[in-house]
């Protein structure tokens, strides 16, 4: 049966490779999967009153729809967390959605219309390109010197056209691991400012540091266009429990597009972890753990 041109325009390059694994999986060969995101998957668990906090509230009938940006203590307690990094927000400026791939696919479907192109840093996380595409939009990668972790400016400037709507960034990276510095971000800040384009910054994994220190791209926002993305799937190891958010920064040129998303969520009960993050901390434990037993793993290939 026919399917609409956005949709059979996405492709997911992961997908295509995991499809070719599963094959010579099936041949009897044993294949790693270095896909998936996911340290849920390999052991590790969210903090346990986090949980306790879902199971009593269940327990106790919070089985109905929350306000529609997101329980309050939830958004302000986001709110905290991204003023702590640089932003000056209140919780109205916080949306709460169903994972960092909601809030994407809800700010990308508000500004993207037929044609319109958005920068990406690449190589990216293939969920922008696709929901570009599935908007009608045309993704563009632009160069990004690993060595360095900055982004080649001359590149963004050749590449912005009248029909760029946004810059998109992912920092740090996936699948790089790149994290931009301060220099970096304001950098791209002001060309965005320039050619009065939005700035589309996710930071889901701006406590997964190694050995850079991470800047949010809320220090040099000023009252620039800045729109966070961010979320419990990694930090918080809840990925399956789909709970991310959108932070609005203080710009009057966010104002039409922040009153327009209010599209209503529900996991909100996780409170919690917010006021009691010292148990959060010992799961950093899997930080220390995972990344020498990848190094060696990768060796070994
Ligand atoms: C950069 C990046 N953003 C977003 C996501 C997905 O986040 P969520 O689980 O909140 O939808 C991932 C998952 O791998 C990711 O790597």
């Amino acid at each position: 049966m026919k399917i609409s041109k956005k949709v059979a325009g996405v492709e997911y390059a992961i997908r295509d490779i995991v499809s070719a694994a599963r094959e010579i999986e099936l041949q009897g060969k044993t294949v790693d999967y270095l896909n998936i995101g996911d340290p849920v998957q390999c052991g590790f668990q969210p903090p346990q009153n986090v949980k306790q906090a879902m199971i009593d509230a269940i327990n106790n009938g919070n089985n109905f729809y929350t306000r529609s940006e997101g329980l309050t203590e939830l958004t302000e307690a986001i709110a905290k967390k991204e003023n702590a990094k640089g932003l000056s927000i209140s919780s109205e400026n916080i949306l709460v959605t169903n994972g960092v791939s909601e809030g994407l696919d809800m700010v990308i479907s508000s500004i993207v219309e037929e044609g319109d192109e958005v920068l990406l840093p690449g190589p990216y996380y293939p969920p922008y390109a696709s929901y570009v595409r599935l908007h009608g939009g045309i993704p563009i990668e632009f160069s990004v010197d690993l060595n360095s972790s900055s982004p080649d400016v001359d590149d963004i400037k050749s590449k912005i056209t009248p029909k760029t709507v946004a810059i998109c960034l992912i920092s740090p990276n996936n699948p790089t691991g790149l994290v931009f510095n301060e220099n970096a971000l304001k950098q791209i800040v002001d060309i965005a400012n320039e050619h009065n384009l939005y700035i589309i910054c996710d930071e889901i994994y701006d406590q997964i540091i190694f050995d850079e220190k991470f800047t949010g791209i809320g220090k040099v926002a000023d009252d620039s266009p800045v729109i966070i993305l961010n979320g419990f799937s990694k930090v918080h190891l809840m990925s399956g429990w789909r709970i991310g958010y959108i932070a609005f920064n203080n710009s009057p040129q966010l104002d039409d597009i922040r009153e327009n998303l209010q599209v209503g969520n529900m996991l909100g009960w996780i409170t919690v972890w917010i006021h009691q993050d010292h148990e959060l901390k010992d799961n950093y434990e899997y930080i220390d753990y995972a990344f020498p037993s990848i190094v060696e793993a990768l060796k070994s290939i």
